[in-house]
């Protein structure tokens, strides 16, 4: 059932050109437009969204956050990014232009659920981006999107998270074309460019052994730090939940912007900082923001692990382990720099000898608030 893989979790990281390429089957055409015919809102319903709020949580939540830079950038409709749990406790002010989109890969997450509740007790409108058909949250939402994911058997979420990540992507577009923003122009081509994804995918996943050999000479470490900007923060958080879950070692993701302000601290002789550098070309600003990050953490000892383009040569001179991505537009890189990741984390919880698939203390679907 494992296909070969000592892990569920393994077999899954493997699947996710497959899962991705699913995601977005039959929903671009080739006119670069975005075809979403299954999501039960009216095009108006679409053009009378005012504010968007993601509710989510965990793996989902950072699915979310990466969505956030996307959707804003495209549709310029404010977005904001909420804890499920966190949501209705708070009051949160939603009306009937408010579209709350709920991303779930089980569709039975209680805290999401009840945001989900509440959001519709306040007349909002309910998108699910869930890969389980027929669960709870999507019955229960106004429309869904299914991310075609297959299932998903280890405990910690891995092509889950690339799937809603690709899911948001189509959403955002989607929202764009329909509301005819300036930019709709531009769909044609990031539509090529998400088409390109899987491949790009399975050739991070055929690069892999470095990071396997890095995972076992880093399990005695007890602590780690991941840094990024931009869409690179929530990959961060990401990678740290990751660890944290699988390998059961104090991991901690920061907006490199924030170091400065208080986290830099933390930094001795020998910690590792795990780095998700943006791409140098489109936003260069960005990327030359995370080079100096990384010169800074380096200077106080730190031991840097960087996960940068392909070609992009000024991270070499502060990078004791380099992991290569390929090109991607800054938006779509999540796609590709998270791959490394769950592999690091998945080879230094099997170097500390632990089951993989399901961590102590977790379970697949949290059914209890
Ligand atoms: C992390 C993980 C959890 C889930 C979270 C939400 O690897 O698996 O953080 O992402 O419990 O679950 P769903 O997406 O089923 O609502």
């Amino acid at each position: 059932e494992k296909g070969g893989y000592p892990w569920f979790m393994l077999k899954e990281i493997e699947e996710q050109p497959q899962a991705v390429a699913d995601t977005l089957r039959g929903r671009l055409g080739d006119q670069g437009e975005i075809l979403l015919d299954e999501v039960r809102l009216t095009d108006q319903d679409l053009r009378d969204v005012d504010k968007i709020f993601i509710v989510a949580c965990g793996t989902a939540y950072h699915a979310g956050l990466v969505a956030k830079y996307a959707i804003e950038h495209w549709t310029r409709i404010p977005c904001e990014v909420e804890l499920a749990s966190e949501f209705r406790y708070r009051d949160p002010v939603l009306d009937r232009s408010t579209l709350v989109v709920a991303i779930s890969q089980s569709g039975e997450t209680m805290d999401t659920l009840m945001a989900l509740r509440h959001a519709k007790d306040q007349k909002a409108r309910v998108l699910a981006i869930c890969n389980t058909n027929g669960s709870t949250i999507p019955r229960e939402s106004d429309a869904v999107l299914y991310t075609h994911g297959g299932p998903e058997i280890a405990v910690a979420s891995t092509k889950a998270f690339l799937t809603q990540v690709a899911a948001c992507f189509l959403v955002g577009l989607h929202l764009a074309q329909v509301r005819g923003v300036k930019f709709a122009d531009e769909v044609g081509a990031i539509v090529d460019q998400l088409q390109a994804m899987p491949g790009l995918i399975k050739r991070v996943l055929s690069t892999m052994d470095g990071v396997r050999e890095l995972g076992r000479s880093l399990a005695s470490q007890s602590t780690f730090i991941f840094l990024g900007r931009h869409v690179g923060y929530p990959i961060a958080l990401e990678g740290a939940l990751k660890l944290k879950e699988l390998a059961y070692v104090h991991a901690e993701g920061f907006a490199a912007g924030e170091l400065k302000h208080g986290p830099i601290a933390l930094i001795s002789e020998g910690t590792p900082v795990v780095a998700v550098v943006p791409s140098p070309a489109g936003r260069g600003f960005l990327h030359d923001k995370v080079v100096s990050n990384i010169q800074e953490v380096r200077a106080r000892g730190a031991m840097t692990i960087v996960i940068a383009e392909e070609g992009d040569e000024a991270v070499v001179p502060y990078a004791d382990h380099l992991i290569r991505v390929p090109r991607t537009p800054t938006l779509l890189a999540p796609l590709v720099t998270t791959v490394p990741l769950q592999v690091l984390a998945a080879s230094i919880a099997d170097a500390r000898g632990h089951d993989v698939d399901q961590p102590r203390n977790l379970a697949k679907s949290v059914t209890v608030e």
